[in-house]
């Protein structure tokens, strides 16, 4: 049987220039280089230029996937941005960033998902291109994160940075089954009973501010950990494929030890795991894409690997995305 499969086409990244190293760090709060290595695997995490905003750091990767995929920007019909710091409240940064790529027909919206933001987004993507309502679709994680941070609070400020990522995704055809290219299962959950655990202290509609980013990190770690196995087994389920059969696990770039706990929690080799938090920090709906730019660059994913995709935010937010690449 034949049915559309979303491919991903392309991806690129873009991490601003300025490197913040955790020595720098020790000069702002009262931290050691040894405690976040330790506890997070963070070393350095980049910070936006004055004046560079997310839709700047957008429009880098987007422009990168978009060379990457070998399209011509006008083939894109929609864009979806993941992001938790957008350029204003209005309009979407999507539509800036569709702006700066000189396209004006399609459509473009921003999806506030918090870290799981690129997850969100890929799902949704991968929707409108199974049900015809899109063909090519730039789905981008991007993030001046760092302008949420209380830079006297150290249970935060450490671990956050800024970044971009972005895939095209094309509708293709598949036969239906897991030897297919393209994105085989999505999963997508939120619960807010605990969104006190990690949320931003402002908004427009409650303080007229933006606000800063508040977590409760112990809390968080437990239920992330278990609420990403959780997915990543579910994922697992509908395809009926094993553990055994992931090639590369690319997660939500938030902790060395949430990672390295989740891959031994579902049995995992270390060497699947795809780490790129010690050199960009967690940065939020940007990691993922991150990520995943990183391993096909450097020749890790390859044509035809099995990809696990999974990211937690604040909310709770947290799914997972299994695809052939
Ligand atoms: O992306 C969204 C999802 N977010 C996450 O997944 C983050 C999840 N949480 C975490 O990654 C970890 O919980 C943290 C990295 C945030 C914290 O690590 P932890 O091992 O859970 O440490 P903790 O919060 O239990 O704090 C341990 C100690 C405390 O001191 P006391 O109370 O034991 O005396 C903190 O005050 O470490 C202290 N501490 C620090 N010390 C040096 C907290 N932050 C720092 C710091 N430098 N930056």
């Amino acid at each position: 049987m034949s049915i559309i499969r979303s491919v991903v086409a392309g991806c690129g990244s873009y991490l601003p220039a300025r490197i913040v190293t955790n020595q720098e760090m020790t000069t702002i709060v009262d931290t050691t280089d040894d405690w976040i290595v330790e506890r997070t695997g963070i070393h350095e995490r980049r910070i936006a230029a004055e004046g560079e905003f997310t839709s700047h750091l957008a429009l880098n990767a987007a422009k990168a996937a978009i060379a990457d995929a070998g399209i011509d920007a006008q083939e894109i019909d929609t864009i979806i941005l993941a992001t938790t710091t957008p350029d204003q409240t209005f309009p979407a940064t999507a539509v800036t960033v569709q702006m700066g790529l000189g396209i004006h027909h399609g459509a473009a919206f921003d999806v506030q998902a918090v870290c799981s933001g690129f997850i969100y987004a890929l799902t949704i993507a991968d929707t409108f291109i199974r049900c015809g309502q899109a063909k090519t679709v730039l789905v981008i994680g991007a993030e001046t994160f760092t302008r949420l941070l209380d830079w006297t609070d150290r249970t935060t400020c450490v671990l956050f940075g800024d970044g971009a990522g972005a895939v095209v995704l094309t509708a293709g055809e598949g036969e239906g089954t897991t030897a297919d290219r393209g994105i085989l299962t999505a999963h997508l959950h939120s619960d807010g009973r605990l969104k006190e655990k990690l949320y931003v202290d402002g908004g427009p509609s409650t303080t007229q501010t933006t606000g800063h980013v508040r977590m409760e990190g112990r809390e968080v770690f437990r239920h992330a950990v278990v609420n990403i196995a959780d997915t990543i087994n579910e994922a697992l389920a509908a395809t009926g494929l094993t553990a055994a059969d992931i090639d590369w696990f690319v997660p939500h770039q938030a902790n060395k030890r949430i990672l390295d706990g989740t891959a031994k929690r579902i049995g995992l080799p270390p060497e699947k795991v795809v780490i790129t938090v010690g050199q960009h920090g967690n940065t939020s709906a940007a990691s993922v894409p991150l990520a995943l730019d990183t391993a096909i660059k450097d020749g890790r994913i390859k044509r035809g690997d099995l990809v696990l995709l999974e990211a937690m935010g604040g909310g709770f937010t947290w799914g997972s995305v299994l695809l052939r690449w």
